[in-house]
């Protein structure tokens, strides 16, 4: 009996999204071409010509029958309000409820990283950022909108549930993946009621795993610890916002957001992977956006669907251009996303 091929749901989405996908579809095809890429219109252009953002019955038919989504990026400057990224990238993070946001910073190639003095070897962590709560539910609401008495009220809310499931993920992944330590970082020394769940279960779950060496950092410090001494990080786990902010700096520590990829999980059911960088309106239409985050993370959803191998051979043709220099634009190189795409397809031997 033969199983049937992967379906792959691809949302180019908006700007360089579209741009940077066509380039990972190309590597996808080249390294699996059992896969099965369907392209789903949604984004801006679709949000503005029928309204459409993402339909419920879509999310279904990606539940049941798709392997895994691929996500470019969604935001235009002609959609002010965001709702139709809300509805589409968030909305799939909650309705799927893809609870682990998993954003590796590792280094590739020591010329990339802005720090004095640092290798690979130096700049080597993952962050496991919580993905369905923290302050991006949307719960709160606006008083007198629009007066000189206005209030506006974003709660966060902190499950014990959804905190203990993401720090439980970053320990599974730490044992699993040979990690000698699992950093917290929240600000419970200002945000007394969410935080200080967050203490309590990271605690409660780390006597779990006597094996895994634990800490704790506040964000602020940590945000410096990246900077400063980025070979102490290893595994870090946190919240929604921290976890987005503390993933662009960990962007450039890799060599800028055209190499950061990431992926939207939820172990055992279909999830979404998507570069960590957004649609760029500044450089979108010009075809010099950098395809790599694209690619690293087509790699990384190709690990999800058990082929680990085929992602180590992505990672190697992406160092193998980044060392000579087969970069765009924002690297100082010359090559366009389509030639970009191309260096890699050519190295992934
Ligand atoms: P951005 O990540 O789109 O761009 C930030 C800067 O990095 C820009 O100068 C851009 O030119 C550069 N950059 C980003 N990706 C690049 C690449 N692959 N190659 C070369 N340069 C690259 O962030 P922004 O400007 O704050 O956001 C633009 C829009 O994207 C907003 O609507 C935002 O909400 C949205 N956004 C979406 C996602 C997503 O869909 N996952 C992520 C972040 C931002
Ligand atoms: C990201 C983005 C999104 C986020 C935005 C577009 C809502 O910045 O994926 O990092 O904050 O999660
Ligand atoms: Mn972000």
């Amino acid at each position: 009996m033969t199983t049937p091929a992967p379906r792959i749901a691809v949302v180019p989405g908006d700007g360089i999204g579209a741009e940077v996908l066509e380039q990972g579809c190309r590597v996808l095809q080249a390294l699996a071409p059992d896969l099965v890429l369907e392209s789903f219109d949604f984004g801006a252009d679709r949000y503005l010509r029928d309204g459409t953002t993402l339909p419920d019955e879509t999310l279904e038919r990606w539940r049941s029958e798709y392997a895994a989504i691929y996500l470019g990026a969604l935001g235009d400057p002609r959609v002010p309000s965001n709702v139709h990224a809300r509805d589409i990238l968030l909305g799939s993070r909650f309705k799927l409820d893809l609870f682990i946001n998993l954003r590796p910073v590792q280094l590739l190639d020591a010329r990339r990283c802005p720090l004095k003095d640092r290798g690979p070897e130096d700049v080597d962590m993952i962050v496991f950022r919580e993905n369905t709560e923290g302050l991006y539910t949307g719960i709160g609401g606006q008083f007198k909108r629009g007066t000189p008495d206005e209030v506006a009220i974003e709660a966060e809310m902190n499950t014990r549930k959804g905190v203990e499931r993401i720090i439980r993920a970053a320990f599974e992944y730490a044992v699993a993946h040979g990690r000698r330590e699992v950093l917290m970082s929240d600000k419970s020394n200002a945000m007394r009621h969410g935080h200080d769940l967050w203490q309590r279960v990271f605690k409660e779950v780390a006597a779990e795993y006597p094996g895994i060496r634990t800490r704790h950092l506040f964000v602020d410090v940590l945000a410096m610890e990246m900077v400063r001494a980025p070979q102490t990080l290893d595994v870090i786990v946190t919240n929604n916002l921290f976890g987005d902010i503390v993933t662009d700096l960990g962007a450039v520590l890799q060599g800028g957001l055209g190499l950061a990829g990431s992926a939207n999980l939820h172990p055992g059911r279909v999830s979404l992977f998507e570069p960590v960088h957004g649609s760029a309106p500044d450089i979108a239409g010009k075809g010099i956006a950098n395809p790599m985050a694209a690619i690293l993370t087509a790699g990384m959803m190709l690990s999800f669907l058990g082929r680990p191998a085929l992602e180590a051979r992505i990672r190697g043709a992406v160092r193998a251009c980044l060392e000579a220099d087969l970069v765009t634009p924002e690297l100082g190189g010359r090559l366009s996303t389509a030639q970009a795409g191309q260096a890699v397809l050519e190295r992934l031997e």
